[in-house]
């Protein structure tokens, strides 16, 4: 056992003291530019390049950001051919080039470039290429999240050395929930049973052995929920609005019938001469350039973007962008402003609104 001394529990509680001082500090230095440039280079001698990751110094915790390209006739899965790979983390694909499909868990899901792909956290899934030109795609999963937190399992076809439950039979492969989701004694639990009621279903509050129930029950709730959540966004059914941010389409969204808890996806949109609103929130973002140049300001910094850069947004930090160029500018935005909802941190300060 570590047996902490008397100096040791002090400096631990000035440690608490300090963090939010330091944190605006770790926020200020974090890299919030990614060069197009930079990545390409990387792309040509690696079929994957990770943009954003705290492993690379980002401050940002919750989500990483990459690319992969597979060439035409390479090898599509380096993760397999038949089964590929499941994990336990969020995962939202944009399609930049290509066109192919998905089999995630055993149904074929097709795309093509500017299509959305939400992944079901633990189902098995693929991805093949049958255009004849490179396929691009863009990733953005909660696995920096789910490691911190010591629940993340990537289990690959290619190593099931490393495989911690797929190993353990037929059922066991085909359960969205990591070991299986364990029936209570019973049996299922019926949300109708009458020895039990879901809790506050009558207005009451809740008994300690219903709420106790319900948390049994969550699991088998939870495969149900995983498998009836939405998983592909078809780039052209998009439906834009105008906000005080400008014209923006939720994707990969809860409110839509994703089954996501952490990640939330839009594509936002600004017209030629045109600026998005100004805003900060207590969440993390990422913005891809899919399309355009402009600048944007960063709390008192300007940075000047175009196609193919990646700009990260530090937590609470100001942004507001500007469209210098002759078309239309396209941003994919990736945040963890669900996860952060839960746990009641979310706050979206807006300032100057749009101009279009
Ligand atoms: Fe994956
Ligand atoms: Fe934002």
């Amino acid at each position: 056992m570590v047996m902490a001394r008397k100096e040791d529990h002090l400096r631990m509680r000035m440690e608490h003291i300090r963090f939010g001082k330091e944190e605006l500090e770790r926020r200020r230095k974090s890299p919030v530019h990614v060069k197009a440039e930079e990545i390409a280079a990387q792309l040509k001698e690696h079929f994957h390049v990770y943009i954003v990751d705290p492993r690379l110094g980002f401050n940002q915790r919750s989500f990483r950001f990459w690319i992969n390209r597979r060439s035409v006739g390479e090898e599509m899965e380096y993760s397999g051919l038949k089964l590929g790979h499941r994990h336990t983390v969020e995962a939202v694909i944009y399609i930049l080039q290509g066109k192919g499909y998905s089999v995630i868990d055993g149904i074929k899901y097709p795309w093509e470039a500017g299509d959305m792909i939400c992944v079901p956290v633990f189902a098995w899934h693929r991805h093949r290429n049958e255009s004849n030109e490179d396929l691009l795609y863009l990733a953005a999963t909660t696995g920096p999240f789910s490691m911190a937190t010591g629940i993340a399992i990537y289990e690959e076809e290619k190593y099931p050395e490393y495989w911690i439950f797929a190993q353990k039979g037929e059922e066991a492969m085909k359960t969205l929930i990591p070991g299986g989701a364990e029936l209570p004694p019973g049996g299922r639990v019926d949300l109708d049973q009458s020895r039990w009621k879901p809790a506050g279903k009558d207005g009451s509050e809740p008994t300690s052995a219903e709420i106790y129930y319900e948390q049994l029950a969550f699991a088998q709730e939870e495969e149900r929920r995983r498998r009836a959540g939405k998983v592909i966004v078809k780039g052209k059914e998009l439906r834009f609005g105008s906000t005080p941010m400008g014209r923006v389409a939720y994707a990969v969204e809860p409110r839509l019938g994703y089954h996501v808890k952490l990640l939330s996806t839009l594509i936002a949109e600004i017209p030629p001469e045109r600026r998005s609103g100004a805003h900060r929130h207590i969440y993390e973002e990422t913005n891809y350039i899919l399309a355009g140049e402009g600048y944007s300001i960063i709390e008192d910094q300007r940075y000047e973007w175009k196609k193919g850069d990646t700009l990260v947004i530090p937590v609470f930090a100001w942004h507001q962008h500007f469209n210098t160029g002759k078309e239309t500018a396209r941003f994919l935005v990736h945040t963890n402003r669900p996860g952060m909802a839960s746990t009641g941190y979310v706050h979206t300060q807006q300032g100057e609104p749009a101009d279009f």
